[in-house]
């Protein structure tokens, strides 16, 4: 039987950027849970996963999921109180490279072969090439180039047996 959670959201955060915060399709998961309230200036803000979990160790089997949503923390600095860093959370400045390269690794785990990985980040603090650096497989369309915006989304596909999809 196939699931109807076909796509996973490995790190959902308060769901910006769905246009159906409850898409019946996505399995919404983080690895923090967070009242309304919690950021008074942002009073509707919440993060109310289905699933608590951690993205660098997931208990789903491989192949799991037509797509994976992998929208990581990007700040490597943010107040202590900023609202921006509780609405978003922040990266560890010792192991981040670790811990984004190992978040992907288990993306592409639980995604089922021809799926498809959207991956999306934010230059504030770090490039997105050495974060891309991390990475096993390269996305096959994004932003290549920095002209406009530090928002950038990239698209990966799964394809059996081919490791290397270059830009
Ligand atoms: C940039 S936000 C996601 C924003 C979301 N895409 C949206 O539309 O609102 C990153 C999220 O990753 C979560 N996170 C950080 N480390 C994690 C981990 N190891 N496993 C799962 N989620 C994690 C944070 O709690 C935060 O909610």
């Amino acid at each position: 039987m196939i699931s109807d959670k076909l796509i996973l959201d490995a790190c959902c955060g308060p769901r910006m950027f769905y246009f159906n915060k409850r898409h019946p399709n996505v399995l919404y998961q983080d690895i923090r849970v967070e009242e309304k309230g919690y950021i008074p200036i942002r009073p509707s803000c919440e993060v109310q996963p289905d699933i608590v979990m951690d993205f660098r160790k997931m208990s789903h089997p491989d192949k799991s999921f037509k797509m994976v949503v992998f929208d990581p923390p990007h700040l490597i600095t943010g107040g202590e109180n900023g609202w921006i860093r509780k609405k978003y959370g922040i990266l560890n400045k010792q192991t981040w490279r670790e811990d984004i390269g190992q978040g992907f690794k288990e993306c592409w785990r639980v995604l089922e072969d021809y799926g498809t990985l959207v991956f999306k980040w934010n230059e504030e603090s770090i490039a997105i090439k050495e974060v891309l650096a991390l990475f096993p497989v390269q996305p096959i369309l994004g932003h290549p180039t920095a002209r406009s915006g530090k928002t950038k989304w990239c698209i990966f596909i799964k394809i059996p047996e081919v490791t290397y999809l270059l830009m």
